[in-house]
């Protein structure tokens, strides 16, 4: 018999290069406006076809022997979802996870596997879905999955999901500072709602991300970094107050430093590759309880190997 061979997929990590959120909307999300950016982090998917049963492992960076493999991993509702929506009951897929996106950093490295897996049980099961319907099963599995099939940069709005691409003038070369013990989102932004840090209007939100798309579109980083902003930043820094002094510390050795989405991963905006390598040294020095990464972006969406 034939045996089918595994489909291998790769899905990036993302930075929030700005993040305004408003106050809850009667379904509880709060409508964001953030600028997106794809980073060259990528966790690694193989897909084995297997009859009727959708099972998953994980390994790779520490800590990830930890996540679950049942339906709290957002891969394996991936499955779940395109199987019940599109597919037949006899289709299964084995789904093998190798983890390089940090842990519960506001990387999106769960909504990268689940974007990951759409793509890959598409070209499994051979549904020829198109991006729109990809987009559509990303949106209702969690408000970063379909960034993550877009990839490069990109300006989203409502929880996330309304994604419009932008323009970008320069490669960018970050550090991530990536913290052991990660953060909740829901936690996060419940204390942001405590601490009501709302972002007022919308036309001022966009007015903001106005300016911020004409500097993306340049190359001078320096202009781009007065532009970054985290409005969960205080919330994330309330709830782990450590993060305030090694921001302080991550902005003296870059051009700026913020929390990526909810945190607490510290994302720092060097001037170049080099400039990046050289802050990457000194940050492993001065901050030794993180795990000091170096990125690039921005990088490609959620593809085929
Ligand atoms: O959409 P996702 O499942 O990734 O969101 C996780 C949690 O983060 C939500 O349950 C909600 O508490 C919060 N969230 C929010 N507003 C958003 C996105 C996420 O309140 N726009």
């Amino acid at each position: 018999m034939l045996v089918p061979m595994p489909v291998l997929v790769s899905a990036p990590a993302k930075v929030n290069i700005a993040l305004r959120v408003g106050p809850p909307r009667m379904d509880g999300f709060h409508p964001l406006n953030t600028v997106f950016e794809a980073l060259d982090i990528f966790d690694d998917i193989v897909l084995h076809e297997a009859e009727g049963e959708i099972s998953c492992e994980v390994s790779g960076i520490p800590g990830a022997e930890t996540l679950p493999l049942d339906e709290r991993n957002l891969a394996v509702r991936a499955a779940h979802l395109v199987r019940d929506r599109y597919g037949e009951p006899s289709m299964g897929a084995h789904i093998s996870i190798t983890k390089r996106i940090p842990l519960a950093g506001g990387m999106a490295g769960g909504s990268a596997d689940a974007a990951g897996t759409l793509v890959g049980v598409n070209k499994l099961w051979n549904l020829g879905l198109d991006l729109p319907a990809l987009h559509e099963l990303a949106a209702e599995l969690g408000s970063d999955v379909p960034f993550a099939l877009v990839g490069s940069v990109a300006l989203g709005r409502g929880r996330g999901e309304q994604l419009e691409p932008l323009r970008v003038g320069t490669m960018h070369s970050w550090v991530l500072l990536t913290s052991h013990e990660g953060l909740s989102t829901p936690e996060v932004f419940r204390e942001f709602d405590v601490l009501m840090g709302y972002s007022p209007v919308a036309e001022e939100l966009v007015a903001d991300t106005q300016e911020l798309q004409e500097a993306l579109a340049g190359d001078d980083v320096d202009a781009l970094s007065a532009h970054m902003i985290n409005d969960l930043q205080e919330a994330a820094m309330s709830l782990r107050p450590s993060l305030r002094e090694d921001l302080r510390i991550a902005r003296e050795h870059g051009v700026a430093a913020i929390l990526s989405g909810s945190g607490p991963t510290i994302a720092v905006l060097c001037e170049s590759f080099t400039h990046a390598d050289a802050a990457a040294g000194r940050l492993a020095r001065l901050l030794p309880h993180y795990t000091v990464v170096r990125a690039n972006g921005p990088a490609g969406p959620a593809h085929l190997r």
